[in-house]
């Protein structure tokens, strides 16, 4: 298997209905961690790019998040059209979404 170049982690923790910390999985993560497979699918980047459904990255109340490496960028409170976008423009462009990212106090 080669190495990817870029890896995409996708929190989808998941915590028990009431539970005070939320969580990604509450918020949508499995959709945006399929629109990223089928992203990368359609883009054939498969040796490039990984995408890995993770456990917790900390702000669980800003979720769903996401974390690409190299570079550590954290988006936050990522909307399904807010991935073809991170996609073009991050994963294939190498230029982040700044406005998307998790602030300087949280990240
Ligand atoms: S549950 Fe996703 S960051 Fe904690």
């Amino acid at each position: 298997m080669p190495k990817p170049e870029i890896h995409v982690f996708v929190c989808n923790q998941t915590r028990p209905e009431g539970h005070p910390r939320g969580s990604c999985g509450a918020s949508g993560a499995a959709q945006i961690t399929q629109m990223l497979s089928e992203e990368v699918a359609k883009r054939n980047l498969f040796t490039q790019v990984a995408v890995t459904a993770t456990g917790c990255l900390g702000p669980c109340d800003c979720g769903p998040n996401l974390l690409v490496y190299p570079g550590s960028h954290l988006y936050i409170r990522v909307k399904p059209e807010d991935v073809s976008r991170i996609v073009e423009q991050h994963i294939i462009g190498g230029e982040p979404v700044t406005e998307l990212l998790a602030p300087e106090e949280l990240w």
